[in-house]
């Protein structure tokens, strides 16, 4: 393979078998997996396949542009890399290359709370950079953060919403997994070690070494009083991400937030819960144009981002390929995943009659059984 790894590496599906050919299985899994039984995992994607666009046709679309404006921004893709953990896990560059190829690539990276690479050398790539908080038991700290994604540079503030606890992820229960010394939450002062080990009985709650860092440093006291207090706060553009109710869009809206993220965290919460496509049309209805909707969870391919499109949303986060790019070449890799989405979505975006973003915005969409 080459060093860039896009040797034989044609669409996503190509990079994900790759990747799974390079990384050991705990850690193939802590990527792949969801909560419970992955019913939601799984059904991200069929729900995604039973989109289908209804295509136009004789719009001239010979000059096909692929750009748009994220969070009041310019960006070559209507996407963006999604906060991903410990990226340290499956490459030694981890978020730095990741970063870099984002950057490279024209779209936005978002920096996780759980990164393994501090978010100032992130910002330091040049790039259009997002920080992702988690809400932590002393808010105090999550206000800390702000600041210093703010100080960094940082051109917005996603809080995710869905996480009041990790779900229950069987895969790293049964592997056991935690994670090795060289990788630790670059922006916390502690863990998760071994001294997040859960007890063996289980008694805690706490599934996994990650599942009782999370306990332990999370808080699952958020409510909307906290998204105001962040609101306050900071005058960066403030994402809310895990958002699949109609309901909690209003809200979000009437909070002054700027963009939500429609999302099931890749089927890795709650287990049973929507498939996010299938709650955008209702998120998209409920925000009445009052923020950006992104969607993500399972979103594979060119088509994938021209049917969110279609049904009302701004752009994509891309989650597990981002990371499939990472271990399979580095930098380089998740470039591949950018350049194969960026290309997909062109051959898209045309097929569909479409010569911009905002065209694949106005197109039907019909959904099959
Ligand atoms: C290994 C892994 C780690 C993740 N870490 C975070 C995180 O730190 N913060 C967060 O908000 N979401 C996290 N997510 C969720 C992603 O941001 C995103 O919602 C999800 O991966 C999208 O689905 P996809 O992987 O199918 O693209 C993580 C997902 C994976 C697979």
């Amino acid at each position: 393979m080459r060093a860039d790894g896009a040797e034989d590496l044609h669409c996503l599906a190509d990079v994900e078998r790759a990747a799974a050919a390079v990384l050991p299985t705990a850690v193939r899994d802590f990527v792949a997996g969801g909560s419970g039984a992955e019913v939601t995992r799984d059904a991200n994607r069929a729900a995604l396949d039973r989109v289908f666009v209804v295509p136009r046709v004789l719009r001239d679309v010979s000059r096909c542009a692929t750009g748009t404006t994220l969070l009041g921004r310019p960006a070559r893709l209507p996407l963006a890399v999604a906060p991903v953990a410990y990226q340290r896990l499956v490459h030694p560059e981890g978020e730095l290359a990741a970063a870099r190829a984002a950057q490279a690539a024209g779209v936005p990276f978002t920096a996780s709370t759980l990164s393994s690479v501090p978010v100032e050398r992130l910002t330091a790539v040049g790039g259009s950079v997002w920080f992702q908080l988690y809400w932590l038991r002393e808010p105090g700290r999550s206000l800390d953060l702000v600041r210093r994604a703010e100080d960094a540079g940082a051109e917005a503030i996603m809080l995710t919403v869905d996480v009041p606890w990790m779900g229950r992820r069987l895969r790293d229960v049964r592997n056991r997994f935690a994670l090795p010394d060289h990788v630790r939450a670059a922006h916390l002062a502690a863990g998760p070690t071994a001294a997040h080990r859960p007890p063996p009985s289980g008694a805690s709650g706490a599934a996994s070494a990650l599942d009782a860092h999370t306990e332990a440093t999370f808080s699952p006291a958020l409510t909307w009083s906290s998204v105001a207090a962040l609101r306050e706060r900071t005058r960066l553009p403030l994402v809310l991400k895990g958002i699949l109710a109609a309901e909690d869009a209003r809200r979000a809206v009437e909070c002054g937030v700027d963009a939500v993220v429609v999302s099931n965290h890749g089927g890795r919460q709650l287990d049973g819960a929507l498939p996010s496509v299938d709650a955008l049309p209702e998120v998209v209805a409920a925000s009445a144009g009052g923020c950006e909707i992104l969607l993500d969870s399972g979103v594979r391919s060119g088509t994938d981002v021209l049917r969110a499109l279609a049904l009302g949303a701004s752009g994509v986060l891309v989650g597990r390929p981002a990371l499939w790019g990472l271990a399979v070449g580095g930098e380089g890799g998740v470039r591949r995943v950018l350049d194969l989405l960026a290309a997909e979505f062109r051959d898209a975006l045309g097929l569909a009659g479409c010569a911009d973003v905002a065209a694949a915005r106005e197109l039907r969409t019909v959904r099959r059984a």
